[in-house]
């Protein structure tokens, strides 16, 4: 449900002020976007499901901003039903919008023998099927417009399916996929949309990870990520030199890639 708005302030022709929505916005490189986007100056609509992350953050926010550049709207993502009313309702709250980003995202662990078919649909429900709901109805706005960005939180991970998280590599991959599509369909319409493609980001969803490498701080993903924004890039890695490295592995012929345990 949405929260009640406090006074935003609006957009005047000498202040062109920016709307976002940022769905996985209560930690790790969601929060973080949502300080950098509040600091150019964008009021940003965060959702996720822990309501008390985010009145923090969105506090934090206001009050570093001096202003309304936060709001918080607790949404678990898997409960599809509610997101065509909750993205209206959010559009009218802030009178329009010009950015919506999709960052929530989950990663739970399988064992190396082990098959758990509600492992897998929940990753795919958090991961795929709630962009999905997200990200059409912002494309069928942005693309009668003819302006807007979209931004999808993706992953090297779906780049191939290893023996670790077969279903997180899945549905990175076809978030990857998705993501292409709405682009080759929005370009023409003067809208754009960037995949990001983070290799290791010091976060939550990580906490237990061994044998990290090149790993970045939120901070650093944000940062990445806002010049990707900046610079309407179509896809980017974080940190930039995964694009090499995964240019790599993509050509590491099938047969040698299932003999590797990662
Ligand atoms: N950390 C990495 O190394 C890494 C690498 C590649 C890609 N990524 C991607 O980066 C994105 C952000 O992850 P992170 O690393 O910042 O981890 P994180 O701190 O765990 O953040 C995940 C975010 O997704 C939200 N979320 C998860 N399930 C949700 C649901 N059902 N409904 C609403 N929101 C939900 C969480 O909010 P609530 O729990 O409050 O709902 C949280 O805000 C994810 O898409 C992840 O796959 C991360």
């Amino acid at each position: 449900m949405p929260e009640p708005i406090i006074s935003i302030p609006p957009a005047t022709p000498l202040n062109p002020r920016k709307r976002a929505i940022l769905v996985g916005a209560s930690s790790g490189v969601g929060a973080a976007l949502a300080r950098r986007l509040a600091r150019e100056g964008y009021t940003v609509a965060c959702l996720a499901r822990r309501a008390e992350q985010l009145e923090t953050l969105c506090k934090e926010i206001n009050q570093a901003s001096g202003e309304t550049r936060a709001v918080p709207y607790t949404h678990d993502v898997t409960n599809t039903k509610v997101v065509p009313q909750l993205f209206k309702d959010i559009v009218t709250d802030f009178g329009g919008l010009d950015l919506l980003v999709y960052c929530a995202g989950i990663s739970l662990p399988v064992g190396l023998k082990k098959y758990d078919f509600e492992k897998d649909r929940a990753t795919t429900e958090a991961n795929y099927i709630g962009a999905l709901a997200w990200l059409n109805p912002a494309a069928e706005m942005f693309q009668s417009l003819k302006k807007g960005q979209i931004v999808g939180i993706s992953s090297v991970a779906g780049e191939r399916g290893r023996v670790g998280n077969p279903s997180y590599n899945a549905s990175k991959a076809a978030l990857t996929c998705y993501l292409e599509a709405l682009r080759n369909r929005l370009t023409r319409y003067g809208v754009h949309v960037l995949t990001v493609k983070p290799g290791f980001v010091q976060t939550d969803m990580v906490k237990d990870a061994k044998k990290l490498f090149w790993v970045v701080s939120p901070e650093q993903a944000a940062e990445d990520i806002w010049k990707g924004i900046r610079k309407r890039k179509q896809d980017i890695y974080v940190p930039a030199r995964w694009r090499l490295m995964m240019f790599i592995i993509r050509i590491i012929p099938s047969f040698i890639f299932r003999k590797l345990t990662f």
